[in-house]
């Protein structure tokens, strides 16, 4: 079986023909690799820096069509919004731009990867990637907001950790940018942004059965499940690199209010504001994805139960998320 590491170093990332026919015609400062179908393996295409002959790209555009082109990620930092950016600047160069829906859907796809990293591979061998690809989404999304719009439609709500941590992260930062007229600091927003989408990161040490499980959990498994806030702050205590309002939020996500969550049941007046918000983007974002023997529940009907539950969530913040989630 492959190594982690060798896995890492052999991750590459489609291009869409749409997004090829962009590029332009000299200098990509990264290789293109087309896929051999018979034995599915990588081969450098282009050489970087080097122009794409005419009859070239229309080949190669045809390839991408086909699925057949990829970019390898170690050459973009193991980062796909990394790729859009320095894409971007590229494209700036000769008056153009990712159009605003793929830029969306190249963020997503990168946060799915980066949290994929981390939640199904390892925290401690990709932590350091994963903290990239938020520094890079969090300085895109700090400078278009707008692009949080697009994004929501597109979020994958099928349940599993990977799909519920991007859910959480884009909802979350759309409520901190869009849902309220206070717009915080780059450095602040940031660390929010990796508090939502790394909530959840200690239920990746629970056995997989526990996690499919609904209902008719047993005594053991509703404690350890309970217990995951606190993993989720020991793993990342570990990397050093997260800063410490991000744990708090992180412990306090399953905290409510009025006291009734956990693990510590504090109230109110010992939670953070941002504790608070991972606590209400998570439990909409739970009601609302589909799971194994659970329909998913509509926009408005999540909202409502949370708008019932004043005594533990905060009123303005499900003002705030209704705004970016709810459109009649
Ligand atoms: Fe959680």
């Amino acid at each position: 079986m492959a190594h982690d590491k060798d896995l890492i170093d052999e991750s590459y990332c489609s291009i869409p023909s749409r997004i090829f026919k962009l590029l332009p015609k000299a200098k990509l400062d990264f290789s293109l690799y087309k896929m051999n179908t018979a034995n599915g393996k990588y081969y450098p295409l282009t050489v970087p820096g080097a122009p794409i002959a005419h009859n070239e790209r229309q080949s190669i555009s045809q390839d991408c069509d086909d699925g057949l082109i990829f970019i390898k990620s170690t050459e973009i930092h193991h980062c796909i919004p990394v790729f859009a950016v320095k894409l971007n600047l590229v494209l700036q160069s000769i008056g153009e731009s990712i159009p605003d829906h793929d830029l969306a859907l190249l963020i997503i796809h990168g946060l799915k990867i980066s949290s994929t990293s981390i939640f199904v591979d390892s925290v401690k061998l990709n932590f350091d990637e994963f903290n990239d690809t938020i520094g890079t989404v969090a300085e895109i999304l700090h400078r278009r907001p707008d692009l949080l719009w697009l994004m929501i439609p597109l979020l994958d709500k099928t349940h599993s950790l990977v799909n519920k941590s991007v859910s959480t992260g884009v909802i979350g930062a759309a409520v901190i940018l869009l849902g309220r007229d206070l717009k915080p600091d780059l450095n602040v927003f940031r660390d929010a942004l990796s508090a939502l989408l790394l909530c959840d990161i200690g239920m990746h040490m629970l056995p997989e059965f526990v996690l499919g499980k609904e209902f008719c959990l047993t005594r053991d498994e509703q404690k350890r499940i309970r217990q995951h806030p606190i993993g989720s702050v020991k793993l990342l205590s570990e990397t050093k690199k997260i800063n410490k309002s991000a744990l708090r939020a992180i412990l306090e996500h399953h905290e409510r209010m009025d006291g009734s969550g956990y693990p510590r049941g504090v109230t109110n007046e010992h939670l953070s504001w941002l504790g608070k918000l991972c606590g209400a983007v998570d439990s909409f974002v739970a009601m609302t994805m589909e799971r194994p023997g659970k329909k998913k529940l509509p926009i408005v009907n999540a909202l409502k139960i949370l708008y019932k539950e004043s005594s533990q969530y905060d009123p303005n913040i499900i003002y705030a998320l209704e705004k970016v989630t709810y459109r009649d």
